[in-house]
This record gives structure tokens, C-alpha cells and sequence, in this order.
């Protein structure tokens, strides 16, 4: 096994390798753009840890590598769109540095690459990652569908945005280490109970995002501080703050989510206050935790070694106190 650091290095090198942009430029500079952005990089480390956690090589996952992150970015290219954001990464978003067209097909484009990626592979390898990786990205168009239709809902429940963040994040980074397994070759056990580490750890990475998306700091955090605060995100620190808040603040709460000021700084900062006094902060903090906890307490049915496990465990307890 090597550093989580090295892991990344080798993927950024082969990530550099790859992506070029050809013609048309304004298909493909965006996509060079956004990829070269940087990013914490989790997704694809975590498919070549997961490779040589399995006794594969992992070199050999290169591929699966570059393709969950080349889609996972895609993602985020429509995401940025649908939630109107003006960041990334702490730079001007591809929609509002191009167009929002350009945005959407420059999208559709990495999409594309991301499932030629696995052409690399034999036939049999190809399938598996295929099926998983097609029942992966269906899910993550329903989390992002449910996510939007929450922004009008009053009535979202704590299982129901549970069962959006699992669809629109956690099965990602699940299946991002069950590709590793596939590419190693590793037994149906070994690939469910890693996969199942990855749906814990993506659901507090998910609960740890929709925290600093409030409580960032506006210098290092890359996006827009408070951005779910103004597209009236049912996120878990809402849905807590309404089931704990007094009755004054569950009506100044959905009061204020019910308008879209031009200028929203009074807004985010009256949410936020409630979000404290509500208890709903420190709770929201305390679920990350317990998520994490039980993705840990996953690795403990694996039969790999000590030394797997804890850098496993450092890589999840690193995503918990991360700023960004
Ligand atoms: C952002 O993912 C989208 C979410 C699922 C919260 P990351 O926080 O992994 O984004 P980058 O790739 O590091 O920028
Ligand atoms: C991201 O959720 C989920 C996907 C991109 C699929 P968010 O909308 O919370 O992600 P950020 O905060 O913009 O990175
Ligand atoms: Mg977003
Ligand atoms: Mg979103
Ligand atoms: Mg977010």
C-alpha cells in the first residue's frame, strides 16, 4: 500500500495524460477547465486504494479511476447549473464563465468519456463496471431530482432527504471503492462490505458538505457560502433546526424560505443564528460523526490487514475535519 498523497499523484498524472482539448475549443476547454480545477481528488484515490486493498494493482485502475472523476465533474458542471451557483472550486463556475449551453453539452460530452473509459477493460470487467456504473449515475439523477424538488416541498421528511443525499452522493463514493474491488477481482463479500463503507462515509462526507456550506470560511471553503441557505435547500441542518426550533424560529425559518431576496446576506445570516440556537448545528455535527463511525465499524467485517483498514479509517477521519 502507498500514501493517500501518492495515490493522488499518480492519478493526477495519468488525469493529465488523458485529457487534452481538441476541436471544437468550446466543447472541450471547459471540460479541460473544470478537470484542471483541482478538487480534493477522493473519488478516484479511493478506486486505486481500493484496488490494491484487494491484492489487484493499482495501475490497473487507472481507467475506472479517471472515469468516476471525469463523471463525477460532469456532475458538478450540471450542478452548478441547477443550483445556480457562481463558484467552484473557487473559481468562476463553467455556466457562468461559458454559457449555460455550453455548460450542459460540455456535460453530456463527459458523460460520454466517462463510460469509454471502461472500453479499456475485458469484456467481463467492462460488464461489472458498466451495470454498476449505469445504476450508479441513474441514482444520482434521482438524488439531484429529488434535491430540486425539495427546494418547493414544505414537507420534506429527515428519511426522506436522507434517501436524496444518498442517491445524489453517498452511492458515488461507494461505488468509486467497489470499482477498485471489481478491477482486483475481489469476492462478492469483499465488494459489498466496501461498498458499504463507502455509502456511510459518503453520507457524513454529504452531511459534513451541507454544514460548510453554512459554516465555511468564505476564503478556502471554493463556493459560495451559504449558497444552499439561498436556493432554499432542505438540507438536514433546515430539517433538524424546524423539529427543534422554538415556535418563532420554525416560522421565521420557513418565512424566510419561502423568498428570494436580491441581496440575501440578512437572510443567510438569520438562518444561521437559527440553525445554532436551535441545537440544529451542533446535531447536524454529531450525525457526521455517527456516520463515519458506522462506516468504520464496516471495516471490521473485512478480512484485510491492520495496516488497510487504518488508512482506510485516516482516509474517512481526514474528509471529517476537512475545510473544503
Ligand atoms: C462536491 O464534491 C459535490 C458533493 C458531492 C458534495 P467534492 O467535495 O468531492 O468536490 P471536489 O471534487 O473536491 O471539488
Ligand atoms: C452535489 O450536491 C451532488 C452532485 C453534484 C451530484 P451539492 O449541490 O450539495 O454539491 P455542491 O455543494 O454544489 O458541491
Ligand atoms: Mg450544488
Ligand atoms: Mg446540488
Ligand atoms: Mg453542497
Amino acid at each position: 500500500m502507498h500514501s493517500i498523497d501518492f495515490y493522488r499523484e499518480e492519478f493526477l498524472t495519468y488525469l493529465n495524460s488523458e485529457i487534452e482539448t481538441k476541436e471544437p475549443k468550446n466543447l472541450y476547454a471547459p471540460i479541460t477547465y473544470i478537470l484542471g480545477l483541482g478538487g480534493k481528488r477522493l473519488r478516484p484515490v479511493l478506486t486505486l486504494m481500493s484496488t490494491d486493498i484487494f491484492n489487484g494493482s493499482y495501475k490497473d485502475a487507472f481507467n475506472a479511476a479517471l472515469a468516476v472523476e471525469v463523471f463525477h465533474n460532469f456532475s458538478l458542471v450540471h450542478d452548478d447549473i441547477m443550483d445556480a451557483a457562481p463558484l467552484r472550486r473557487g473559481k468562476i463556475t463553467v455556466h457562468e464563465k461559458w454559457d449555460i449551453n455550453t455548460g450542459i453539452l460540455s456535460g453530456d460530452a463527459m458523460l460520454i468519456k466517462a463510460y469509454q473509459l471502461f472500453e479499456n477493460y475485458p469484456p467481463q470487467v467492462f460488464r461489472s463496471l458498466a451495470e454498476l456504473f449505469s445504476e450508479t449515475a441513474l441514482k444520482v439523477c434521482e438524488g439531484q431530482q429529488y434535491d430540486i424538488d425539495f427546494e418547493s416541498r414544505e414537507d420534506v421528511t429527515i428519511p426522506e432527504y436522507l434517501k436524496m443525499i444518498e442517491y445524489k452522493t453517498a452511492v458515488l463514493i461507494a461505488a468509486a471503492l467497489k470499482m477498485g474491488a471489481v478491477v482486483a477481482n475481489a469476492s462478492d463479500e469483499e465488494k459489498d462490505a466496501i461498498y458499504s463503507f463507502g455509502l456511510n462515509l459518503g453520507l457524513a462526507f454529504q452531511l459534513q458538505d451541507d454544514y460548510l456550506d453554512a459554516f465555511g470560511n468564505p476564503d478556502t471553503f471554493g463556493k459560495q457560502v451559504g449558497g444552499d441557505i439561498i436556493e432554499n435547500k432542505k438540507t438536514f441542518l433546515y430539517l433538524k433546526a424546524l423539529e427543534m426550533g422554538s415556535e418563532k424560529q420554525r416560522k421565521e425559518l420557513i418565512d424566510l424560505y419561502s423568498i428570494e431576496p436580491k441581496n440575501p446576506i440578512e437572510k443567510i445570516n438569520t438562518i444561521k443564528e437559527i440553525f445554532i440556537k436551535s441545537g440544529s448545528a451542533e446535531i447536524t455535527k454529531k450525525e457526521i460523526l455517527r456516520y463515519s463511525k458506522n462506516a468504520f465499524q464496516v471495516l471490521e467485517s473485512l478480512s484485510i490487514s491492520q495496516q488497510k483498514k487504518e488508512l482506510l479509517r485516516f482516509f474517512g477521519e481526514s474528509l471529517m475535519v476537512r475545510e473544503v
